[in-house]
């Protein structure tokens, strides 16, 4: 059996997909976040605290520079009455119906994506998948200080610009929930059975991955610890590495590296849990070239493996809650992703502004399919 483990053993669940730790001899903190976040619904109250606050929006420039984000794309809503506001507004009416759950949150923040209308209903999006990325980051940022999230899109988006006072041309594709959680996720045992027992289901890695083309299914490589030490240090640590383009540890092997990357974006949450994502790895050196260039990387030759994060497009004719949110799902994942090659001492270059009908080809994506972006390791 490739990897070494019964198949049996990879259950659609959110269980790790292998013991990770084992293979490092450093902590490879990332991990812990990564599996100790689940959608928080249930919260308590807390006192307001500016530090906080401080310490979110320092991480949200972080975040923004490292993504290519526009800083003012991401609204982070603080102080009880502004929160209050924008949450009321959330789940007002028809479109915010599924959401009812909020009148009864005490949230503390709510970040708020606003975006170009023009952007976000584009065939092809540039600014809200580099935005969404910055959340995500955000978000495991927030799962590391002990505090719960939701991603919503099942909001009443006119309302919360209204209450914003958005200009219209603006659009509010997402908020996200933040607070004290009810349910307390226990720290770091990522091993441990605590975060399974409350996390939602999740694909095996085979049927979100595959090498090379699409329809081939990545098979798990077998590992074993040789010598690697994964970065320590969290979203924080890692988004400023992406930033600055320097990483706190060497590169371990690419098997490792990018079975950890697959496992990254497995777990990421999508709405509807619908997982309706496939990423496919590209090593074959002609490929990647093929690859590299297609998504318009400048130093093609330092790409060692990619990552095609691909998801399935908007049905037609299904609109709202039926609708993928392949545009926001999948650069989710990528966030993930990207943050984990970081710690496994592989710098990623993502590209969202590629040509995707070449890359698509490439990788034999089947129709209906849309790819969000590459992200290489270099
Ligand atoms: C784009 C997006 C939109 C979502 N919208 C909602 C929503 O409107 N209401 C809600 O309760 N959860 C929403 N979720 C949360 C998903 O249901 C959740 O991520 C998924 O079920 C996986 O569970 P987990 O996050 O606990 O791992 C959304 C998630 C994403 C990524």
């Amino acid at each position: 059996v490739p990897g070494g483990e019964p198949m049996d053993e990879i259950k659609p669940t959110k269980k790790p997909s292998r013991d990770y730790q084992a293979l490092s001899s450093t902590p490879w903190d990332l991990f812990a976040a990564l599996y100790a976040r689940r959608s928080h619904r249930k919260y308590l109250p807390v006192p307001e605290d500016p530090s906080f606050v401080a310490d979110l929006e320092s991480f949200l420039d972080a975040a923004c520079d490292a993504r290519g984000a526009s800083r003012d794309s991401i609204v982070a809503v603080t102080g009880q009455q502004a929160v209050e506001d924008v949450k009321r507004a959330a789940y007002k009416g028809m479109a915010g119906k599924i959401n009812i759950w909020l009148g009864k949150a005490p949230l503390s923040a709510v970040l708020v994506a606003d975006l170009p209308s023009e952007d976000v209903h584009a065939i092809r999006p540039v600014e809200l998948p580099k935005t969404v990325m910055a959340i995500e980051d955000a978000v495991l940022w927030l799962t590391e200080r002990g505090l719960g999230t939701c991603w919503l899109a099942g909001v009443s988006e006119r309302e919360i610009m209204k209450v914003m006072g958005a200009p219209s041309g603006r659009s509010v594709p997402s908020i996200i929930s933040i607070g004290k959680p009810a349910l307390e996720p226990k720290p770091a045992s990522y091993s441990g059975v605590s975060f399974q027992m409350m996390s939602r289901r999740r694909k095996p890695l085979e049927k979100i991955a595959a090498s090379e083309t699409a329809s081939a299914p990545y098979c798990p490589p077998r590992l074993t610890a040789c010598g690697f030490a994964a970065a320590s240090g969290g979203a924080e640590e890692m988004v400023r590495a992406i930033a600055s383009k320097s990483l706190p540890t060497t590169a371990g092997g690419l098997d490792l590296a990018i079975d950890a990357c697959l496992e990254a974006a497995r777990v990421a949450p999508s709405g509807n849990n619908a997982q309706a994502w496939l990423f496919v790895v590209v090593r074959s050196k002609d490929r990647l070239a093929e690859l590299a260039a297609a998504s318009g990387a400048a130093e093609p030759g330092s790409w060692k493996a990619a990552v095609v994060a691909t998801g399935q497009g908007r049905l037609l004719g299904k609109i709202l809650l039926d609708r993928p949110f392949w545009d926001i799902d999948v650069p989710i994942a990528m966030s993930h992703i990207s943050l984990m090659a970081a710690t496994a001492g592989y710098l990623p270059q993502v590209a969202t502004d590629i040509d995707e009908e070449k890359v698509g080809r490439l990788v034999a994506l089947p129709s209906g399919m849309r790819v969000a972006g590459v992200v290489a390791l270099t």
